[in-house]
């Protein structure tokens, strides 16, 4: 069906739309009395409306029990991450013992890179993509110095070709291949935060292999986003966190998945700590490290527990609404976002879209390269009701979620877009 470039359009689809509904289940900013078109989900997801109940059954199980809490009551923490990791199978596309949730992500790709990262006087590069998030390039030159190892020399990054913001999956696979067994790691984003270009994960962590190394990936931006099957996939581990669209809050509990086929692998270094042992033997307070046998053998601490039931709260909606359901709305509501996006842009061409249109190499994810008064344009959008966000230079990221975004804060977007790009606007 063909789209069109209006409001009542933009309502009708909204009208059609089984999901609308769910938007009442998140808090949102208001201005002026109005609810603002949040597309900033890749960002902090909002706020479920169960969320406060959630962590109020823990703040009650505290002041009832103190430690106890973690035993008694009827819902004992000590079980509580049990709730968890049944509703992010289908999201993470993992098994239930592959997924840990544990510490932030920054964190857990360090952990993580402390058992898949050893390298060799010969074998000890890391690939990954040119500009991937700072963090994350912190990391990787952590750990090699760690090692130590020549960062310059170790970290081989991938680059879009001359022109372009997108990395081909292409170039990719032929820089693994060129740098063969000198390769330890491939470590990519699952999607790129800046562009929102999603990388084929399967492909990567297939041509890691080939190279005889691991493949690894930090899903930030794909956790929630984009239909993820890991275990299938045969990628060795990934981390990702949850506060983006995975809606549990600022500075929400991370996640973390180990391929089941390293589970038991006793040659694999691992730090350990009391949370990761087997929970039979965790209070016995033995010498020995009896490992969980499951990713939560990579698990080291006590367990947050309100950030666990904030983490619960928010994928309970998702499992009502069902995530296979909630991709199909979010392609349904980014193509839209494309089609009014190329409608404003025409017959002047005023922007560039970076993200690829091609729905199965982005998540909902758009990004927009302002050719003029590209900053004039961004801050005025706040005061407009509009919360997208910005990244140098001239970019504008705007995630419509399926959760809470509707087709006419889409339609707002686009049109308030269009009269900030009219000269003499902003
Ligand atoms: C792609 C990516 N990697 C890593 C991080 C860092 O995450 P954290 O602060 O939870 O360690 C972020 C944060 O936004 C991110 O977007």
């Amino acid at each position: 069906m063909a789209h069109q470039y209006s409001l009542e359009y933009a309502q009708q689809l909204d009208r059609e739309d089984t999901l609308h509904s769910f938007r009442e289940r998140f808090y949102a900013p208001y201005l002026h009395g109005k609810r603002t078109a949040y597309f900033l989900g890749n960002s902090l997801g909002l706020q479920p409306k169960n969320t406060q109940d959630e962590i109020l059954k823990i703040m009650e199980g505290w002041a009832n029990f103190g430690v106890e809490g973690f035993f008694l009551g009827s819902d004992p923490w000590i079980k509580y991450h049990k709730h968890i990791t049944p509703l992010l199978t289908n999201i993470i596309g993992a098994r239930e013992e592959e997924i840990v949730t544990m510490n932030h992500l920054t964190v857990n790709l360090h952990l993580l890179m402390i058992s898949f990262y050893q390298p060799t006087a010969k074998r000890f590069k890391i690939i990954c993509e040119a500009k991937a998030f700072p963090s994350d390039q912190y990391a990787f030159h952590s750990q090699v110095k760690l090692h130590g190892f020549d960062p310059a020399e170790a970290i081989v990054e991938v680059y879009p070709k001359t022109g372009t913001d997108l990395i081909s999956t292409e170039d990719i696979l032929s820089v693994i291949e060129a740098h063969g067994d000198t390769v330890a790691l491939v470590l990519f984003s699952g999607v790129n935060y800046y562009t929102g270009q999603a990388f084929d994960m399967e492909a990567i962590t297939a041509a890691a292999h080939k190279a005889g190394a691991y493949a690894g990936f930090d899903l930030a931006h794909a956790a929630g986003n984009i239909k993820l099957r890991l275990h299938d996939w045969d990628v060795d581990f990934a981390a990702w966190c949850n506060y983006k669209y995975l809606n549990s809050g600022p500075g929400a509990i991370a996640g973390a998945f180990v391929h089941e086929r390293h589970l038991n692998d006793e040659k694999l270094p691992r730090l350990e700590g009391w949370w990761g042992n087997n929970i039979s033997n965790r209070f016995k307070m033995e010498k020995t490290f009896t490992s969980a046998a499951s990713a939560e053998s990579w698990s080291m601490s006590t367990t947050p527990i309100m950030l666990l039931a904030a983490h619960k709260a928010s994928l309970e909606v998702f499992a009502a609404a069902g995530f296979d359901n909630l991709l199909a709305k979010s392609k349904a509501l980014s193509e839209y976002l494309f089609f009014t996006l190329n409608h404003i842009n025409q017959p002047e061409q005023k922007f560039t879209i970076i993200t690829p249109q091609d729905s199965n190499q982005r998540g909902c994810q758009v990004s927009i390269a302002i050719h003029e008064n590209a900053k004039a344009i961004f801050d005025t959008l706040m005061p407009l009701g509009v919360f997208a966000d910005w990244r140098e230079p001239d970019v504008i990221r705007v995630a419509p979620v399926p959760l809470y975004n509707s087709f006419e804060e889409i339609f707002i977007f686009a049109d308030t877009l269009q009269q900030l790009l009219t000269p003499d606007h902003v």
